[in-house]
């Protein structure tokens, strides 16, 4: 694959909940970066499960998979928590994920070329989908608070879901992507670890910016 030179690249792993996407989106905007936030194919993937039960298939993914564009990510659907769910488990298949791969290589190392770069968030991004990448941070937070920050936004797109709930899914879903045997979710050793607990999404936006802006002037 072709790759552009000379851009932009930032990878991103973290749990679920703990303000990557937040982050990602603050970083995209102050460095003119395109956004790709990997988790919403697996929900993609996740709720085509959903909608195709018994009759879910490779080939099924791979012709859909081959049509999709970025636009058919930003759907809100794909935000419930049972959609979550589904993609944490076809997630553990390593065919779907090669499947997706191209398309996340593609944006990562291709961006339109009004973008200065690119920067994408996941679980496998720094390990595998751009291990070469400028900057590498693993964004995380404790269980308590993600549970707390994921229920509020539930909250604001009236998804009927109590806290308990929302805690108990968010601690099996990492389980699932910190055990399972493909691409398990992980901080490599060259990633900088950015955990948000107890920060604003401006205060861990800034310690983010501080470490870009230092290797990017010089
Ligand atoms: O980030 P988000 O919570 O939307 O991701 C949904 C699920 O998709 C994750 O729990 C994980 O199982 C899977 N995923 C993955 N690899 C990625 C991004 C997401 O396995 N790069």
């Amino acid at each position: 694959m072709k790759k552009r030179k000379n851009i932009i690249t930032v990878a991103i792993d973290s749990p679920a909940a703990a303000g990557a996407g937040t982050q990602a989106k603050m970083i995209s905007k102050a460095y003119n970066l395109i956004y790709l936030d990997t988790g919403k194919i697996y929900r993609y993937v996740g709720n085509l499960k959903l909608i195709y039960g018994t009759n879910f298939n490779y080939q099924l993914v791979k012709k859909k998979i081959n049509k999709i564009n970025i636009k058919d990510l930003n759907n809100k659907k794909l935000l419930a928590d049972k959609i979550a769910l589904s993609a944490s488990i076809i997630a553990k298949d390593n065919k779907i994920r090669n499947l997706v791969k191209k398309f996340q290589l593609n944006i990562a190392y291709n961006p339109p070329i009004k973008f200065a770069g690119s920067v994408l968030d996941g679980r496998d991004i720094t390990s595998v989908i751009m291990k070469d990448a400028m900057f590498k941070f693993f964004i995380t937070a404790d269980l308590k608070t993600r549970a707390k920050r994921r229920y509020l936004e539930y909250k604001k797109l009236k998804n009927k879901i109590s806290f308990k709930e929302v805690l108990k899914n968010l601690e099996k879903r990492d389980y699932l992507d910190k055990n399972r045997k493909n691409s398990p979710l992980r901080r490599t050793k060259d990633s900088i670890l950015i955990n948000t607990s107890k920060l604003s999404k401006k205060a861990s936006f800034y310690k983010i910016k501080a470490i870009m802006d230092k290797k990017i002037r010089n």
